[in-house]
């Protein structure tokens, strides 16, 4: 019942060429139904892929977002411009985020607020460092991260949002959790979610991310509580990229 959503994560990388390049491929491949697709891109080039994958199914979005609608913020860009240039999506709490640039929970949660106020759909990403899964507190850090946000948020709100768990110490690394692994935190996101309702937690699309690539995406798409994946690397491949998406049909 859930439709499974492919997004790639170009970070701070691409190119205009790589737009035309993608929006060439999504016109001559038949992506597979029942799976949405979308790109976040950095933001220079959101209104370039607007234009280029107009006419078929994916969909564009951002990396990161300021909490505030305008003002005195240099260098910072708002959720009404994004959405002005065609975003759907806006990444929140990537790890690169939280660790590189310092957003705390308090952080995070700002600007899915910020993000639903601009109409955008919040993809918050949480996950736990390798020092935190073999001090076995996963779980703990996972659930802390999912909570702070939403404890916050009207129910309305909740069922907005899209959840990406990826493991810190999967990311860019080569190193894949397991399917079973992957699995078992999902599944400790999804019960946490029954708390608040039952509809939310069976609607809300949970993603994985850290390492998906096209020879081990089915393994793990083929998991009852991951919904789809988020994708670094791979998804600067053209090929790469449409391999996963096919995987996910
Ligand atoms: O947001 C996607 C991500 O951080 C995973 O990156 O390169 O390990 O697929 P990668």
């Amino acid at each position: 019942m859930r439709t499974a959503l492919i997004a790639g994560n170009w970070k701070m990388n691409g190119s205009l060429a790589l737009v035309e390049r993608f929006a060439q491929a999504f016109v001559e491949t038949r992506l597979p139904a029942g799976v949405e697709v979308a790109l976040m891109v950095p933001s220079p080039y959101l209104d370039a892929a607007r234009g280029a994958f107009g006419g078929t199914p994916v969909a564009t979005g951002a990396q990161t977002l300021h909490p505030e609608s305008n003002g005195a913020f240099t260098g910072e860009v708002s959720g009404a411009m994004l959405a002005e240039l065609g975003a759907r999506y806006v990444l929140v709490g990537h790890s690169e985020r939280r660790s590189l640039f310092h957003e705390d929970d308090a952080a995070v949660l700002a600007r899915v607020k910020a993000a639903l106020v601009a109409d955008l759909t919040p993809v918050l990403c949480v996950g736990e460092s390798l020092e935190e899964r073999e001090a076995d507190r996963t779980e703990a850090v996972v659930l802390g991260q999912v909570t702070a946000v939403l404890d916050a948020l009207e129910p309305a709100e909740r069922e907005r949002l899209v959840i990406a768990y990826e493991p810190v110490w999967a990311i860019g690394t080569g190193k894949t959790a397991t399917p079973e692994q992957a699995q078992a935190v999902h599944a400790v996101i999804r019960s946490r979610l029954r708390e608040y309702d039952a509809t939310l937690a069976e609607g809300m699309r949970l993603l994985y991310g850290g390492s998906m690539k096209a020879a081990n995406a089915a393994e793990l798409l083929v998991q009852p509580d991951i919904d789809g994946g988020l994708v670094g690397g791979a998804s600067l491949k053209v090929d790469d990229f449409l391999a996963i998406c096919q995987s996910a049909g």
